[in-house]
């Protein structure tokens, strides 16, 4: 029997917390059809709105390396159906890779029987992030897989899962573009000042108490903190000022960008206007983007029926 699952996209690091936190969001999201035989070659399809980005050949895709992980790590042979609804836009910032490993990493944990810990399928679908960014990273599948804002250790590969309050709104903008993230990763530097790391693991400290407790003033401060990573990203992107300065404006709590970018979010604790945003980031110059209010999400990687994938 075929399973077909929702994946939710994240927002990772959330400023200061580089590779070390995730936050599920209700939209956008993609939805994935699985069916596993004993024989037979794989067979991976993509569908939906962003279908035309993905590389033709599936083994280029970071679902291949996912396949091959489990079959290593269970010993079970298996070949696959896939047929993935791709509504995340890759290479946005927005977890896009992620969200499919981890979904198709859930739905062959459950069609296989293998009953793997979470700790296990983290690092499976992991594996999928090779391929976009050259080395794994876990935050984004973590998020995708458990719902919730997830705080993940990447050196040992504990988490845990944090329930995010239901009163915040968040806006995303995705406009302009980026290299790859692998490329956007290999601009950092690999050792950092003493100064610098304890003036984000305090934000990231604070981040998680102020969203639980809603402490709008830190909370702000400590999605804005980061002093490692996004100064030296930001300077790749040239719509980053005129998008904070128009979501700041607007009432955020706090902006950063999504991931290694090229999005951005703001934190609100109310709705959003939509139409306002747009307005200013017009006059701010900006054309070409795509604004998406959404919600965190608590839940992660669930099951849906078939028929809602439409394929
Ligand atoms: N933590 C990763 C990075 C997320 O910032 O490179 C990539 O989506």
């Amino acid at each position: 029997m075929p399973i077909c699952i929702r994946s939710p996209a994240s927002i990772a690091n959330l400023g200061p917390g580089f590779d070390i936190m995730s936050l599920a969001i209700i939209e956008p999201y993609d939805d994935i059809y699985v069916e596993v035989r004993r024989g037979g070659n794989d067979d991976i399809k993509f569908v939906g709105s962003y279908s035309h980005y993905l590389p033709s050949d599936y083994r280029a895709t970071t679902l291949y390396p996912v396949i091959e992980e489990f079959r290593r790590v269970t010993g079970l042979e298996f070949s696959v159906r896939v047929i993935v609804k791709k509504e995340i836009k890759p290479a946005s910032g927005l977890g896009s890779s992620g969200a499919d490993a981890a979904a198709l990493t859930y739905a062959l944990n459950k069609l296989l029987g293998a009953n793997l810990d979470y700790k296990s399928l983290i690092n499976i679908a992991a594996s999928g992030e090779t391929a976009a960014a050259g080395v794994p990273h876990m935050d984004n599948v973590a998020a995708s897989l458990l719902g919730g804002l997830v705080i993940i250790n990447p050196v040992t590969g504990d988490f845990v899962k944090v329930e995010v309050p239901s009163n915040y709104w968040l806006a995303v903008v995705l406009a302009g573009s980026k290299v790859s993230t692998g490329e956007m990763r290999r601009v950092l530097p690999s050792a950092v000042d003493m100064k610098d790391l304890k003036n984000n693991s305090a934000y990231v400290s604070m981040l998680v108490y102020s969203l639980i407790t809603n402490n709008r003033e830190i909370l702000g401060k400590a999605l804005m903190g980061d002093s490692i990573v996004e100064p030296i990203r930001a300077k790749f992107y040239p719509h980053y000022q005129v998008v904070k300065d128009t979501l700041l404006r607007i009432g955020a709590i706090g902006v950063a960008l999504s991931g290694a970018g090229p999005s951005l979010f703001g934190v609100f604790d109310r709705e959003p206007p939509k139409d306002r945003i747009s307005e200013l980031l017009n006059k701010g110059g900006l054309r070409d983007y795509i604004l998406i209010i959404t919600r965190p999400s608590n839940v992660g990687v669930h099951e849906i029926p078939c028929k809602e994938l439409n394929t």
